[in-house]
């Protein structure tokens, strides 16, 4: 698919910009020249995805699509039970929804947005475990995702298994960079978890691209293919949530997957309360038959190598440029570190919403803050202490020369860093305030 590429004059975005509030959000998409807000169901389908679509068999109950979907997911993950769901935060909700009760507890390396915002909704407490490594930026550790298993053992036995239903593990850590967990790391959650009898959930978004980050950086992978990285991970696991919107390759889509047949009949339940039915879940048949193509394209390694390769030559153009980012670059885009960035302004500057408004104005490039708007005090989760500018890079769309442009935009903004002010919040909304507040400059 060709599209045309905006290319809006300063004036148009500063009116934008206006107009939008401050948050980028708000934005129209034909106001943006290069689009790295997300990489959730942003990217380009196949040919054979494309062609898939053309099988769907819409039919409202027990669809070849759901057939061929729950198999693929099955021989992937060799979870038995399957549940689909319309995106990655509707298995969220299933999930949560099922397993907690007010009071309960989630550990989480970190969570994601929404991960935090349901475990919330549900009247629980959200904490994030990862190793102290993962909250320095300049830290060249090659697993940043990884969980600090003596505080989950801490935690465990403090809490007890009556307050902790799941332990989640997301992979790779989106809230921290993009960064991989190694096989190694969660075999000891398996292992502590196991010993308290809670289960273990992965958030496997990204889990093709931690795959392929642990068949580069742990002993012993490298000679493994990415279905056999993934499924040594699954195989020490209760179950886990998915948006097919990442390492699906989708524009829409996702499931839970477990073990736990008693778990999976509750699933369902919910699921035909909110979603649709099991066969189904809130999608298109034919979308399901696009992410059973989708989750087998992940994990290609040409696919892959390129995929993280186009973040890694992100990262050395704004490396040339001497613009501070989170070490080491991860899998799905690179991060700016925004307190080097912008060393003058407070978190009370919100700092990272100063710079995405930079970022367009400069050259109408969309990123998003992942710092504390996205998870400070208001939204109801664990403190932060990483101030992120993410430059999410979506999967089959850009080439080379769009991020040779971002890159550039990037280190004129950097240049002018000085002169940056910061932003107040204008309207705060109760719930997940980043998508839909309003901003004004300081
Ligand atoms: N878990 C992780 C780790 C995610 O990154 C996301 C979405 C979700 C769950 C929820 O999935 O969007 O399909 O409902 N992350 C997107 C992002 C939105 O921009 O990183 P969803």
């Amino acid at each position: 698919m060709v599209e045309r590429i905006p290319n809006p004059s300063r004036e148009e975005r500063d009116r934008a910009l206006e107009r939008a509030h401050y948050n980028l959000f708000n934005l129209r998409s034909d106001e943006v020249r290069v689009d790295l807000l997300t990489d959730s169901g942003t990217g380009a389908m196949s040919d054979r995805q494309w062609a898939a679509l053309m099988l769907g068999d819409e039919s409202y109950a027990g669809s070849r699509n759901f057939a061929h979907f729950e198999e693929t997911v099955r021989s992937l993950t060799g979870f038995p039970y399957v549940v689909p769901a319309h995106q990655g935060r509707a298995a969220e909700n299933l999930l949560f929804s099922s397993v907690c009760r007010p009071g309960s507890v989630v550990p989480n390396n970190m969570h994601f947005d929404t991960t935090q915002a349901h475990v919330v909704h549900q009247g629980a407490t959200p904490v994030n475990l990862a190793v102290a490594e993962a909250y320095d930026p300049e830290s060249d550790f090659p697993f940043k995702g990884n969980v600090d298993l003596v505080a989950l053992e801490k935690l465990l036995t403090e809490a007890g298994p009556e307050k902790v239903p799941v332990v989640m593990v997301t992979i790779t850590n989106n809230t921290g960079g993009g960064q991989p967990v190694s096989l190694e790391n969660f075999r000891g959650v398996a292992r502590i978890a196991g010993a308290h009898h809670v289960p273990v959930y992965l958030d496997m978004c990204r889990w093709a691209e931690n795959s392929f980050l642990v068949r580069e950086r742990e002993p012993g992978m490298s000679g493994k293919t990415i279905p056999e990285i993934g499924r040594a991970f699954f195989d020490l696991a209760a179950g886990a949530t998915m948006s097919a919107k990442k390492d699906g390759l989708v524009n829409i889509g996702g499931f839970v997957a477990t073990r736990d047949e008693r778990l999976a009949e509750r699933l369902k339940e919910a699921l035909i309360l909110y979603e649709g039915f099991p066969t189904y879940g809130g999608l298109a048949r034919r979308d399901l038959e696009a992410i059973s193509v989708g989750l087998i394209e992940a994990t290609d390694l040409d696919f892959l190598a390129h995929r993280i390769g186009q973040v890694r030559y992100l990262a050395a153009l704004l490396q040339e440029a001497g613009v501070p980012f989170f070490h080491p670059v991860g899998g799905h885009g690179v991060y700016l570190d925004v307190r080097r960035f912008l060393p003058h302004l407070g978190d009370d500057d919100l700092p990272g919403q100063a710079l995405v408004v930079e970022l367009y104005r400069e050259g109408g490039v969309r990123a998003v803050e992942v710092g504390s708007l996205m998870f400070g005090k208001s939204a109801g989760g664990p403190s932060r202490s990483l101030e992120l500018v993410r430059l999410a890079i979506p999967r089959r769309v850009y080439s080379a020369s769009h991020l040779a442009y971002v890159a550039d935009v990037v280190g004129r903004v950097y240049a002018r860093r000085a002169a940056v002010r910061g932003m107040r919040m204008v309207y705060r909304p109760e719930r997940l305030p980043h998508f839909t507040a309003h901003f004004a400059p300081k």
